[in-house]
């Protein structure tokens, strides 16, 4: 039952149940929150009591006992997590991030100009360029070898990420996955991966920084993320030298570490496939984007990063496409205290699912809800996704919103804006755009269930 309840069966319970309902999932109580009005009841009102977030035993462990940000509780490591990465990691003024963000699209389209002519998997390519951007943004560029075996330890943690565990609905069956359990066994090899990986990693920093500070022709060397949090490291997570605020451990830092590769890579890739999925279906879009792109830029360059501003049915296509495909469709979080919400009871510990998917397509919210129809976004007053809006929340509300928002976007609309400039497309085997098929699947984010394949040809002169 637990691997149904998904964004779309939630949105169809919601239609007989209303916009708040309650499920009892063994000891678990669970929240559904379906339309925008409960939506800022919980995000906006009572943003204090539903801050905190579930986490099920696979993820506690994974994540060093909720060392990192994502899953911290509200409160104030997590405030102390968070300052450090928004001022540090994900801020505008690190311009290495955006830089890595730049470099990696760049030999992306290099890819796709090498395969002109026949179909490539758009999905498939994609998700390497989101993790190679990533990647890059956290450690700089270390070795070929070293990539593929993070890649392999991602891989792990994300299924053990989904694996269902009935410790986590019936606490008191404890003892079953204790004894010897399939799971327990994974959860420590990937961690104990993990821990090898990146301590080696933290070490590599050490050493860089003990030999810059001796000025042994270190300078000028990149700076990656690793590099930021070091600043901030202390083995004993005591006080930092940077006066009362806490240091942060290694643990604190793999967790991160995590974090980042995880909120970062497959919700921008899933992003792009999904809007040029929807292009591609809807052709009468696409050559208004691309109308827009040779007037703006002119079909002699690519898309650079100040032009991004000026494309404005760009901007609207990146939108349509996060409202109706948001990345992550159920945004999880946990009342710290009972609490009511709508005259509802609301227990503590409730596990509160925000559903942004179906919020998305709210029927009273948005004409023609499952339209893709990106000029809606050009009339005046239609919602942005800063927060403010309740109908429309791809990167949540509040205390808990996305810090890597802006990060996110940079790389989502550098992508389809060069993808679209300089390349025209068809589909395969003489496919018809309506004979697309736009389900998805239900995981940490909801990809495409049928990879998006399609056929370059060169555009630009
Ligand atoms: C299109 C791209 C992205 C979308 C749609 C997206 C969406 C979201 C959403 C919906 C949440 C949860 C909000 C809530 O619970 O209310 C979130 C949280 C988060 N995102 Fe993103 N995200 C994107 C890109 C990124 C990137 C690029 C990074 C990092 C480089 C990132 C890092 C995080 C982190 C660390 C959190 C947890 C914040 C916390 O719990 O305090 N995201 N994101």
């Amino acid at each position: 039952m637990m691997k149904s309840l998904t964004h779309r069966r939630l949105a169809e319970l919601a239609d007989v149940y209303g916009g708040l309902f309650h499920l009892k999932m063994g000891q678990l109580h669970m929240v559904a929150v379906s339309t925008p009005e409960m939506a800022r009841q919980v995000l906006q009102t009572q943003d204090n009591l539903f801050s905190n977030r579930p986490a099920t035993v696979a993820i506690s462990y994974l994540t060093y006992d909720r060392a990192d940000m994502a899953f911290a509780h509200y409160g104030p490591f997590w405030r102390h997590m968070r300052k450090i990465c928004v001022t540090k990691v994900f801020s505008r003024k690190r311009a290495e991030s955006w830089a890595s963000v730049r470099e990696e699209i760049d030999s992306f389209m290099k890819n796709v100009d090498a395969r002109i002519g026949s179909s490539i998997n758009i999905g498939e390519m994609v998700l390497g360029l989101t993790r190679d951007i990533t990647y890059r943004a956290a450690f700089g560029s270390i070795s070929e070898e070293g990539r593929e075996e993070f890649l392999k330890i991602m891989q792990e943690f994300s299924k053990l990420f989904g694996e269902f565990n009935v410790v986590d609905f019936m606490p008191w069956l404890g003892w079953i996955s204790y004894q010897g359990g399939n799971l327990h066994k994974r959860l420590d090899r990937a961690r104990g991966s993990l821990d090898v990986f990146i301590d080696k990693i933290i070490d590599d920093h050490l050493e860089k920084k003990r030999n810059k500070k001796n000025n042994e022709g270190f300078d000028g060397l990149e700076e990656d993320m690793v590099d930021e949090l070091m600043e901030f490291y202390d083995e004993n997570g005591g006080t930092s030298n940077l006066g009362s605020a806490v240091g942060i451990t290694r643990d604190n830092i793999k967790a991160l570490i995590m974090d980042v590769m995880f909120g970062g890579t497959e919700t921008v890739a899933s992003a792009i496939e999904w809007a040029m999925a929807e292009l591609m279906k809807s052709w009468d879009d696409l050559n208004k984007l691309q109308q827009e792109l040779a007037d703006v830029v002119g079909l002699d360059r690519k898309v650079h990063e100040s032009d991004l501003d000026k494309l404005t049915y760009l901007k609207c296509v990146v939108k349509e496409t996060l409202r109706l495909h948001p990345p992550i469709p159920l945004l999880l979080h946990e009342a710290a205290t009972d609490t009511v919400v709508d005259g509802f009871k609301i227990p503590k510990r409730a596990r509160v699912m925000i559903n942004s998917w179906a919020i998305g397509r709210d029927k009273n919210a948005w004409d023609e809800p499952n339209v893709f129809k990106p000029s809606r976004f050009l009339e005046g007053g239609a919602p942005d996704f800063k927060g403010s809006n309740f109908e429309f929340i791809p990167f949540g509300s509040g205390r808990r919103s996305c810090p890597g928002m802006q990060l996110g976007l940079y790389a989502l609309e550098l992508t389809v804006a060069n993808l679209c400039h300089c390349f025209n497309w068809t589909l395969p085997d003489g496919m018809k755009p309506y004979e697309l098929d736009m389900n998805d699947v239900f995981g940490l984010t909801a990809p495409r269930a049928v990879p998006l394949v399609a056929i370059p040809s060169r555009r630009l002169t």
